[in-house]
């Protein structure tokens, strides 16, 4: 098989599968910042994608598309089952968001999971050429850097974290913890959103795994209890393309678009905006319960407001995901039949995705953003809303529990738990003077624009291949 020097593994392959002509299966590049951010890095360096490519049970192999190399891992439906939507997003998920909802632990789960890391590790292995660069990425596949070292020990080996690290005192319940642990410190280098992720870590491998930890580094020694090699956390906050959605922004197209939906909706005065995939670490019932009691205290009315909200479906076949879902429509069917008139609606409600043109449109016409996640590794919606108001309109209501709030700072900041709290801070959104709101905005497009997703890819692989020992981006 052919050898790469950059090397991505992700539980995904960055292509999803279209029906082309003739319901010939075809394959079309994936939307999101990831693959934007790494494309470019994998045409320059000559790298490889290692990833699931999302049909269980087919056995693909490897081909190019969009000038990427990629190597498709074949997931059995019962490896979809105990890996991904077992040990994955009912386990691993709910532990690393606070538990919100109470993680799984069954062993059958776990003995999946180290099969199909080490699966993942093996193709990773046979990917690589010698003295390759290799990053893996997120929660489903932690065992691959020390997998991946074990067998290949000739590569330089980065991780990347993209949801939260719990603290110690939460990440103690799994059971698996040492082992967990082990395996993400076979990299060089972990990047995680947050320096409190980072820290978290940090102070986990030291409780559990009994490491000397200094400074951002564990210090790891070799059989006869030499100095070895270390293994450094660092916060590297992700980010998006963010010059293509300001460009899209002033596409006459999609604003003439934004016009019509706003017309659509009956024109009202303010339009609150909200877009998440459809999953419990979203704070979806938080919004709706403030949004709710917001029209029955008048101080917000129909036809002047009105609620978008965007769910776009996910993991549909874990119990959490169906159980989300019937209570935000029956909320949202509540609110809509207490105050809908007939000819305007108090929530419009989409369950779909749709594609980066119509939310940039979506964006645009939206006068309030409301991002009021639970946890969030990062929230990229955050950041998509800055920079897509380039007429610098908008304000962004955000929690205080995502990473993104570490960098939008003149953001509406909210604990999404204080239903008193959310409510005064979508009012202050709602009724803040327009001089204001730009003042705000432009701050933060500064920030979005300067700190872009391929600065983030850059700055992780630079220090990733330098060693250096501080974070490469200020935080
Ligand atoms: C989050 C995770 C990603 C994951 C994505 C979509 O952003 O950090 O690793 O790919 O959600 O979830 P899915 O289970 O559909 O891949």
């Amino acid at each position: 098989p052919e050898r790469f020097d950059f090397v991505v593994v992700a539980n995904r392959l960055p292509v999803d599968r279209i029906a082309g002509p003739d319901d010939k299966p075809q394959w079309q590049r994936s939307p999101g910042g990831l693959v934007t951010a790494l494309a470019p890095v994998m045409q320059s360096a000559d790298g490889a994608w290692v990833g699931w490519h999302g049909a269980p049970d087919e056995e693909l192999a490897a081909f190019s598309h969009s000038d990427m190399h990629l190597v498709p891992v074949r997931l059995s439906s019962e490896d979809v089952e105990l890996y991904y939507e077992g040990f994955s997003n009912s386990t691993l998920w709910p532990l690393y968001h606070d538990v919100i909802v109470p993680p799984e632990f069954h062993r059958t789960w776990w003995e999946r999971y180290k099969r199909v890391n080490a699966r993942f590790a093996e193709a990773a292995a046979r990917t690589a050429a010698p003295g390759a660069t290799v990053w893996v990425q997120d929660y489903q596949l932690q065992l691959v850097p020390r997998l991946l070292r074990e067998s290949r020990p000739d590569l330089r080996i980065g991780f990347f974290n993209h949801i939260p690290f719990p603290s110690p005192e939460i990440f103690a319940q799994m059971p698996w913890r040492r082992i967990v642990l082990e395996g993400l410190i076979g990299a060089d280098l972990i990047g995680f959103q947050r320096p409190s992720d980072a820290s978290n870590f940090l102070r986990s491998v030291r409780r559990f795994n009994g490491y000397t930890v200094k400074g951002p580094a564990v210090q790891l020694t070799d059989d006869d209890d030499r100095p070895a090699r270390t293994c450094r956390a660092e916060a590297h906050p992700i980010s998006i393309d963010s010059r293509t959605v300001a460009e899209l922004a002033q596409d006459p197209a999609i604003i003439e678009r934004s016009i019509q939906i706003r017309a659509e909706l009956g024109n009202p005065t303010t339009i609150l905006l909200g877009v998440d995939r459809l999953d419990y670490t979203k704070g979806i019932r938080h919004r709706l319960k403030a949004y709710g009691e917001l029209l029955a205290d008048r101080q917000l009315a129909v036809g002047d407001a009105c609620l978008v909200q965007v769910a776009s479906p996910s993991r549909e076949s874990v119990a959490d995901y169906m159980q989300l879902k019937d209570q935000v429509e029956l909320t949202v069917g509540g609110i809509n039949g207490e105050y809908d008139t007939m000819s305007h609606t108090a929530v419009r409600y989409l369950h779909h995705s749709y594609p980066q043109r119509e939310m940039v449109a979506l964006y645009l016409a939206a006068d309030i953003m409301l991002v009021t996640a639970l946890r969030d590794g990062m929230n990229l919606v955050a950041k998509e809303f800055v920079a897509a108001h380039a007429d610098l309109r908008g304000v962004l209501v955000l929690s205080e529990f995502t990473g993104a709030a570490d960098q939008l700072k003149q953001a509406v900041l909210v604990n999404p738990h204080d239903i008193d709290g959310l409510k005064a801070g979508i009012m202050n959104a709602v009724n803040m003077p327009g001089q204001e709101a730009a003042r705000r905005m432009r701050l933060m497009r500064r920030q979005v624009l300067q700190n872009d997703v391929a600065r983030w890819s850059d700055t992780f692989l630079g220090s990733l291949n330098s060693g250096a020992e501080e974070p490469a981006e200020p935080v």
